[in-house]
């Protein structure tokens, strides 16, 4: 048994995996969810269940809490604001950074701990390597509670600004849903003549693992603010070869609207003097205040 008791509010898919990992990893776990049967599995593998979310704050200075949304999370811990006082909040709910910074004033004013976290994995992925989460917030608070959060999935910490996770939460999950949409994209031109899906999938999953590279050379040039060294595949050339791709997807009788947003990007950064530059110069027309 590890010393400190840990409460996990929130007894979903995610909620009980990470309630499991705590099991496993030898916290004394208290759980607590809004439909009490869900905790009956986790009761039998040593949890404790509580009856009341007061109950199951009480039970434990760390408080994980892992639920639908951040109105979820309102509902759930405003009842119980007096009993988490001097008390650690974990909220691993997804949420923006405007509402992280919202539920930490609102913890402050109770003085409650509180660190933000985003969950970098599915519920089978927790508690093994593949795993991470993100944390953001008062150090001192996460280096506290590090076993426990450790023994969910590796821990990120990003820094005080407790809006952080949920903003690398969201920059993550973006890019994985740009790349779901050009999976999509590619199985549907593939399907219009007739070949099946799986055999085309070992040589999309060897081109997106060679090309994800990318991703550090495209952060070197951002963080340069400059997209005109070394370009060995300039704009005005990918413009031009851009509408073939929605073109191809037309004659094929496939929807070109996941990919069709790009190509007017390309082409005003072109218009605007930006032909010889590289693609990744992009993301200046992308900035939507100063
Ligand atoms: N599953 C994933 O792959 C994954 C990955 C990363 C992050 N997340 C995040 O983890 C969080 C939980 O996801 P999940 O997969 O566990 O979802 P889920 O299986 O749908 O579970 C939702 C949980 O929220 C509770 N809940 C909903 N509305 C509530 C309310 N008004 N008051 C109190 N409890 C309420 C549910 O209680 P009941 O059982 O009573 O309905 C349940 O415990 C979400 O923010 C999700 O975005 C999930």
């Amino acid at each position: 048994m590890s010393d400190t008791p840990v409460t996990v509010l929130g007894l979903g898919a995610m909620g009980t995996a990470l309630a499991c990992a705590l099991l496993k990893a030898g916290f004394r776990t208290t759980v607590w969810n809004r439909t009490a049967a869900k905790a009956e599995a986790l009761a039998g593998e040593g949890a404790r269940h509580a009856a009341t979310v007061a109950e199951a704050v009480e039970a434990s200075p760390l408080v994980v809490v892992c639920l639908l949304d951040h109105d979820s999370v309102h509902d759930t811990l405003a009842p119980v604001a007096g009993a988490l006082s001097g008390k650690a909040v974990t909220n691993l709910t997804s949420g923006k950074p405007r509402q992280a910074r919202e539920l930490a004033a609102w913890a402050a004013d109770r003085g409650v701990d509180y660190l933000d976290g985003g969950i970098m994995a599915v519920p089978p992925m927790i508690a093994t390597p593949a795993a991470f989460i993100l944390y953001s917030g008062p150090r001192d608070v996460f280096e506290t509670h590090r076993a426990a959060l450790d023994a969910m999935a590796r821990s990120e910490y990003l820094g005080e600004d407790v809006g952080l996770a949920s903003l690398y939460d969201i920059a993550l999950l973006s890019a994985m849903y740009g790349m779901f949409a050009g999976i999509l994209h590619a199985h549907a031109l593939i399907r219009s003549e007739d070949i099946k899906a799986a055999d085309f999938a070992p040589m999309l999953g060897s081109w997106l693992n060679g090309m994800s590279g990318a991703a550090t050379g495209v952060a070197a040039r951002i963080d340069q603010g400059d997209y005109a060294q070394g370009v060995v595949s300039n704009l005005a050339m990918q413009e031009a070869g851009f509408h073939h791709l929605l073109e191809t997807a037309e004659e094929q009788g496939v929807s070109p609207e996941l990919l069709a947003p790009l190509a007017p990007l390309m082409t005003r950064r072109v218009a605007d003097g930006h032909g010889h530059e590289d693609l990744s110069g992009l993301v200046e027309l992308l900035r939507t205040r100063a």
